[in-house]
């Protein structure tokens, strides 16, 4: 499939999605949202994928919010339904069947820090900054911004960076828990492929019932404690618990295939 703003990259069961708009700092516009949407579904559904890296083209940002240019005189209502769109695509990250890992490589501002909080796992490069600037420009966040911030670093601090619309580095936002790692620039993919191999050597379906899982803690729909018994009895049906549990017991490696 051939894409307008992102590229793509398939090698050893892990595909790197690169928002490509370095000239505009990686902007999402709509066609760019899309375009990921179709990537990530894309990517879930392909058995050769394992783990899913997002990034930005270039070396200064990872993305540097919503595209200002394309919604400047959009009315409530194509407001309403950029926001919903954001939204689905955004919700079809975090409920990815597979790892989302962010490799956040520079700035991450409005939808940027938006989309890298719908991943499951964020690593940044010490240039990396992270910010909701948007109530600067007379708006909110968009794309799930005040939940999610919410969600991974409290309502105080989240209410602080939401209203003073401030920057902060990628050591603040590692101390926050915002993220789970920084590294240099030169090392920020290496440290994201150790990570997805790691996760690689794990039960697939396990790992999807894992991010179901805590992704039910946060569901006002779901419980979050249902949804992992009801996950932890399916992995009993799965050929990789037999193998891994027969693995452990001959004390070699588990060998698993995602059945
Ligand atoms: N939407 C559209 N275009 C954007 C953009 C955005 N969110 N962010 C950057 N760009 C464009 C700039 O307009 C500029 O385009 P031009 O060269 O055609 O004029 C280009 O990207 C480079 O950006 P520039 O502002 O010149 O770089 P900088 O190093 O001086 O500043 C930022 C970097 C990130 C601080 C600054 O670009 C910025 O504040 N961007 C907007 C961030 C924002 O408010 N995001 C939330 C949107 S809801």
């Amino acid at each position: 499939m051939t894409y307008e703003n992102i590229l793509t990259q398939s090698e050893n069961g892990i595909l790197t999605i690169t928002v490509n708009r370095p000239e505009k700092l990686n902007a999402l516009n709509k066609k760019t949202i899309e375009e990921a949407g179709t990537a990530v579904s894309g990517g879930e559904k392909d058995p050769a994928v394992k783990i899913i890296i997002i990034t930005g083209a270039g070396t200064k940002a990872f993305i540097a919010g919503a595209d200002i240019s394309e919604f400047a005189d959009y009315s409530i209502t194509e407001a309403e339904q950029l926001s919903r769109h954001g939204h689905n695509v955004f919700n079809k990250i975090e409920n990815c069947e597979k790892p989302v890992i962010a490799a956040v490589n520079g700035f991450a501002l409005g939808g940027g820090c938006e989309l890298a909080m719908a991943c499951h796992i964020r690593i940044a490069s010490d240039n990396a900054k992270f910010g909701q600037p948007e109530a600067k420009l007379g708006l909110i966040p968009g794309y799930g911004g005040t939940q999610r911030l919410t969600m991974l670093i409290g309502k105080s601090k989240a209410m602080e960076l939401l209203m003073t619309t401030d920057m902060i580095s990628a050591a603040e936002a590692l101390t926050l828990g915002l993220i789970n790692y920084v590294t240099t620039q030169e090392q920020l993919m290496t440290k994201c492929l150790e990570i997805a191999e790691k996760i690689k050597l794990q039960a697939p379906l396990a790992i999807a019932g894992i991010i179901r899982s805590a992704n039910d803690f946060y569901n006002e729909e779901k419980n979050g404690y249902e949804t992992e018994i009801t996950e932890f009895g399916k992995c009993f049906s799965t050929d990789d618990f037999k193998e891994g549990s027969k693995a452990f017991l001959e004390k070699r490696k588990a060998m698993f295939k995602g059945k």
